[in-house]
Parts: C-alpha cells; sequence; structure tokens
C-alpha cells in the first residue's frame, strides 16, 4: 500500500477533504463462513494545490483489486449496452476509416464496447488484467490480452499490432493510479493521427448531487476537464474534445491526441468557463461537499431507522461497488437493510464487503415484495423501476438518496 502526501501526477501539494475512515474493498463480496480476514484500507480524498487534480490518499495494490474472480459485469444493464453500442459506431464512423484500423481498449471487461467492433469484423483488442471476465468476452469472439495496460503492456502490443487509431477505456483510467506508465503506453502504441478517449465520473456531478458513494479504493482519480488538460500536457498530450455523457451519474468524455495533431472542440474551453463559475475546484466547494456528505449519511440513516422502528421491511436493490462505500460510512447493516437484490450471478449468496448485508437474487426481491426498497443501483433508476414496476403497482416505495434523500 502506497501512502501519498504529493499529487501523483505533479507533485504538489495535496489537501485533504473527507476521510471516510477504514473501508473495505468495493468489489470484495465475501464468501457466508469464510474465515479470512476482510482487507480494509484508509479511504480519503484530496485535491492537488497545483493541478487541481482530485485523488486518494491511499493507493490499494492492484492485485488485489483486479483478480480473476472480479464479480463486475459491464453487461448487466441493458442501457450501458446500448450506450456502448453507440460508442463503437462512433468509433467506425469518425475514427476507423481505413479497415485497417485498429481499436485497443484497456478495461474491456465482458466486451460489452468491443463487442459491436468485433461483430463490424474490423480490428480490435481488448486488455483486461481479470481473467474471468476477459473469458467471457474470449466467449463471445472478442481479442482479449489478459494482462493490466501499461508501459510494458502497449510496447508489446505496438511491437504484434502495430499502432492503434484508437485507445479507449471506460470507467477504468480513473481507476489507474499509475498514469504515467500508461501514457508511456499510449505514446508506444498511439498512431500520430491516433486518439485516445477515455470516459469516467466527473467531478462536478459528484459535488452536485453528494454521490459520494462514487468514491471507493477502485476510482483513484477524479477528474475535471481542467485537471485532465492539466494532466495530459503533464504527460506531453492534448486534451482535445470533451463531451458530457449522462451514464453512472454523470460522466465526461475526454479526447486527447498528441499535440498539434487535432483541433481542440470549443467544449473544452465551454467547459473549462463552466468549472471556473462553478468554483469546482475550489477548497470551499470540497468543504460544501464534506458537510453535504455529513448531512446526508444522517438524513438517511434517520429515514432508514424510523422505518426499523416502525416495522417497515427495508430492501436493497444492486450491490454495486459504490454501496460499500455508502453501508459502512452510514453504518448499514443487516438490521436496517435485510438484503440486497442483485442480477449478478458471482454475487448473489455473498455477503456485501464490511457491512455484510446479504446479496440475494432479484427472484428474492419479489418474494414477498418489501415495503422499502434502498436503490444503491441509483445510476440504473430508470432500467430497474421500468423492470421492477410491479413493486410500485403493490404499494413499495423506493429509497433514493442521489441527488438527495427522497422516497418515491
Ligand atoms: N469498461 C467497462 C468496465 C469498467 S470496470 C465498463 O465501463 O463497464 C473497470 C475494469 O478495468 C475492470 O474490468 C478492471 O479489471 C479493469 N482494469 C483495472 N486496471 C486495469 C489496467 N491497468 N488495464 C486494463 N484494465 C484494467
Ligand atoms: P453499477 O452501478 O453499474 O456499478 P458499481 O458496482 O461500479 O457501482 O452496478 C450495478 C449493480 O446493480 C450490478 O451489481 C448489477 C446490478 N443490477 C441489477 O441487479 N439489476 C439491474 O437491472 C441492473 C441494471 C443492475
Ligand atoms: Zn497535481
Amino acid at each position: 500500500m502506497t501512502v501519498t502526501l504529493d499529487c501523483r501526477i505533479c507533485g504538489g501539494t495535496l489537501h485533504e477533504f473527507f476521510d471516510f475512515g477504514r473501508q473495505p474493498l468495493a468489489d470484495a463480496f465475501v464468501t457466508p463462513g469464510d474465515a479470512s480476514e476482510e482487507f480494509f484500507h484508509r479511504l480519503a480524498v484530496a485535491m492537488c494545490a497545483s493541478c487541481t487534480m482530485v485523488q486518494l490518499l491511499e493507493d490499494v495494490p492492484r492485485e488485489r483489486m483486479f483478480r480473476t474472480d472480479y464479480p463486475y459485469l459491464s453487461s448487466g444493464s441493458t442501457a450501458m449496452q446500448e450506450h456502448f453500442r453507440a460508442t463503437a459506431r462512433y468509433f467506425l464512423d469518425r475514427e476507423l476509416r481505413d479497415p485497417g484500423d485498429l481499436v485497443v481498449e484497456f478495461g474491456s471487461n465482458d466486451g460489452i464496447m468491443l463487442d459491436t467492433v468485433a461483430r463490424a469484423g474490423r480490428r480490435h483488442l481488448g486488455v483486461e488484467p481479470c481473467a474471468g471476465v476477459a473469458q467471457a468476452a474470449a466467449a463471445k469472439g472478442i481479442r482479449v490480452r489478459n494482462a493490466f495496460f501499461e508501459e510494458s503492456t502497449a510496447a508489446d502490443v505496438a511491437a504484434t499490432e502495430g499502432p492503434a487509431k484508437v485507445i479507449y477505456a471506460a470507467n477504468t483510467f480513473s481507476h489507474i493510479s499509475y498514469v504515467d506508465s500508461v501514457f508511456r503506453g499510449v505514446d508506444a502504441l498511439l498512431a500520430p493521427d491516433g486518439v485516445f478517449v477515455f470516459e469516467d465520473p466527473y467531478m462536478a456531478d459528484i459535488i452536485e448531487r453528494t454521490s459520494f458513494d462514487q468514491i471507493y479504493d477502485e476510482h483513484f482519480y477524479f477528474f475535471t476537464v481542467r485537471s485532465v488538460q492539466a494532466m495530459a500536457a503533464h504527460y506531453g498530450f492534448e486534451l482535445v474534445d470533451v463531451e458530457h455523457l449522462p451514464v453512472h451519474g454523470g460522466e465526461i468524455r475526454y479526447t486527447v491526441a498528441r499535440p498539434g495533431a487535432r483541433t481542440p472542440s470549443p467544449a473544452v474551453a465551454r467547459y473549462l468557463e463552466l468549472e471556473k463559475v462553478g468554483r469546482i475546484t475550489e477548497r470551499s466547494t470540497l468543504d460544501r461537499f464534506a458537510s453535504n456528505i455529513e448531512s446526508l449519511r444522517a438524513t438517511l440513516r434517520g429515514l432508514l431507522e424510523r422505518c426499523r422502528d416502525e416495522g417497515r421491511s427495508v430492501v436493497g436493490y444492486g450491490a454495486t461497488a459504490k454501496s460499500a462505500t455508502l453501508t459502512n460510512y452510514c453504518g448499514i447493516g443487516p438490521d436496517l437493510v435485510s438484503f440486497i437484490a442483485d442480477s449478478t450471478p458471482a454475487k448473489q449468496g455473498t455477503l456485501s464487503p464490511g457491512s455484510h448485508i446479504p446479496v440475494r437474487s432479484p427472484e428474492a426481491f419479489a418474494d414477498p415484495y418489501p415495503d422499502y426498497a434502498l436503490l444503491f443501483a441509483w445510476n440504473h433508476a430508470e432500467e430497474i423501476m421500468r423492470k421492477e414496476s410491479r413493486f410500485r403497482d403493490r404499494g413499495g416505495r423506493w429509497i433514493l438518496y442521489v441527488p438527495e434523500v427522497r422516497v418515491l
């Protein structure tokens, strides 16, 4: 474990703005009866006074987080399947013009994006360290290398495959503390006119919605347009485009290129201005975010305790990684939420990390329906509420906590 005191990118001074204390690994679901001890780490976040990058203070060894049995499956949401199909079509139409052009995706998981590229018969390669999800992608006919993307992997891919026109990463680049090695890898692999495109949760949306549950071990950096522009420049690249996406509660898709290779889009300057006006990277804003986190905890706990005291049943929906921070920080255990319904086979029959709430199948949710359902997978609210419409028809109520605590 590495404890960071200076910015991982520019070496500037870090200002800590929130400490969640000791937290478990958010995707380390516990097998009941397993005597081996859970791994805890200190989860605290800080902002760099120089380059403004928001980052964790402690870096969990990557092999502990991204294991063979990593349970997260990207294809568990139909809305996300549609999002990644559209992403693939965008690359096929806009970037991969020549039939020989190559797209490399790191963090390709079960192949949710590359599936469309492979079906179109185009050159692609996934780089994914978790063997289980990598195999799921390979079973769909997708080419995958079971490795961590970093300088050596990228150099090896460049030597065997040639340059990549597109290097892509969704919800992965912000998971990687060692960005220096990744950028050297991008430099080794990217074609002269190629683009490195990545999309990750947007810090401005996290602040605005108090979605502090986005903060957990795997999310090492929290990007803004300003901090990504500074990071790209630091490693010899240029931020040339940004696009705000509605997925996962608000993300930005960043397009980075070699300096001068592309004309920067006006969206970059527009977002820099929006961030300035919104004071996103000011310490006072982060202090307000911190006090909003504390109030959210008090409000949500108060509501759940009232439900319990009145004898109402409450079940969680979606055993998300995010819910690890929420339940452990708010002190929500099986006394307040009796179980969590989740569609992921590998999570069913386990206990949630740290808070030890049993995870069961979505069928258990209807057997019988509870009085209240706490929607941990709030980023999939539309899809889940549609799928579970009978719950409300039968008098059930959803509890949401993003952007504020409310009962629907
Ligand atoms: N892109 C998918 C998966 C996101 S989950 C989506 O958006 O749904 C993050 C993924 O990144 C995991 O599958 C994890 O194994 C992978 N990952 C973590 N570090 C990585 C690295 N250095 N190189 C490649 N993949 C990595
Ligand atoms: P998600 O919010 O995508 O990510 P993270 O774990 O990074 O916070 O996780 C969604 C979880 O919700 C995942 O475990 C699958 C589950 N889920 C359902 O059970 N049913 C559904 O209809 C959907 C969309 C997700
Ligand atoms: Zn910095």
